[in-house]
């Protein structure tokens, strides 16, 4: 198995995306930690992972907290014994015309996306140079962090800027032998697009369930992406095919956006 005796944290791991690369990540061999800010859907997860055969904890947090980002860290390597892989997959999104978006909404949405991932990166860094050890670090971007999507502009901005993040970080950790890389998925199906989607209609009058039809309907290979076509590429950027594999923001999406 690629990731054999590994230990890798996966933030928003509760459900979703950060659920399905926690699962996956368990498959290939590893001991997950599982971060979220709901602990009843963490322990579900967790019972998910032992079921697989491997190690699980899981630790309350919330990611935008600098403090709770390094303590969560530092209780996987307490409690797993060890700290090889972080997923800093949790995000919210955002929908909102441009010219209504207030200071609050642009804050929480900086600090969770963009500043969570940031103490991610950090803590993780710190934590495999303490180790003496290489590492791999992984972000959540999105289409949007290629393309700016009308409605979700501050959303956008904020993949944009993890884009950002992964690029430099690759840059500054490379000779650590630490590899920093983003996966962009397209349109999944998860809680986040049953709020999107929600949203969309109460500003637009769309009905519900409209535009995430519409969209889905822009996808070339035709169906909505599921958590677990996300998990197939985290698993490369994983494990040690991927080592080659630094600074990159890679589109998953089934044939949206075209770099
Ligand atoms: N769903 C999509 O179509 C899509 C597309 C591209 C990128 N993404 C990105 O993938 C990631 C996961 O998305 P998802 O669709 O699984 O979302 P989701 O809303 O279904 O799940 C997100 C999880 O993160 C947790 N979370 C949110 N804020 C947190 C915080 N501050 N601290 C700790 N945990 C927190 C939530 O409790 C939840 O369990 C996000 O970064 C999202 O932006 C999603």
């Amino acid at each position: 198995m690629a990731i054999e005796n590994k230990v890798a944290l996966v933030t928003g791991a509760g459900q979703g995306i950060g659920r399905g690369i926690a699962l996956r990540l368990a498959k290939d061999g590893a001991s997950v930690m599982l971060v979220d800010m709901k602990a009843d859907a963490l322990e579900a997860v967790a019972a998910e992972v032992r079921a697989l055969g491997r190690k699980a904890a899981t630790f309350v947090a919330d990611i935008s907290d600098r403090e709770q980002v390094y303590e969560a860290v530092a209780q996987t390597e307490r409690e797993l014994g060890g700290f090889d892989i972080i997923v800093n997959n949790a995000g919210i999104a955002q929908v909102q015309p441009l010219s209504d978006v207030t200071p609050e909404e642009v804050d929480r949405i900086m600090r969770i996306n963009v500043q969570g991932t940031l103490w991610g990166i950090q803590a993780a860094a710190k934590k495999f140079e303490e180790r003496k050890h290489k590492g791999k670090i992984i972000n959540a971007c999105s289409i949007a962090g290629h393309d700016g999507f009308a409605m979700l502009g501050i959303y956008s901005a904020t993949k944009f800027a993890v884009r950002a993040l992964t690029q430099a970080a690759a840059k500054e950790y490379a000779s650590r032998g630490i590899t920093v890389n983003a996966y962009c998925p397209g349109i999944v199906g998860t809680g986040m697009w049953t709020e999107i989607d929600k949203r969309f209609s109460e500003i637009t009058g769309a009905p519900v369930g409209e535009t995430y039809k519409k969209y889905v309907e822009g996808i070339a290979l035709g169906r909505p992406e599921t958590p677990d076509d996300v998990a197939s590429l985290v698993s490369y950027l994983a494990g040690p095919d991927s080592d080659y594999v630094t600074g990159q923001a890679i589109l998953i999406d089934g044939g949206i956006v075209y770099r």
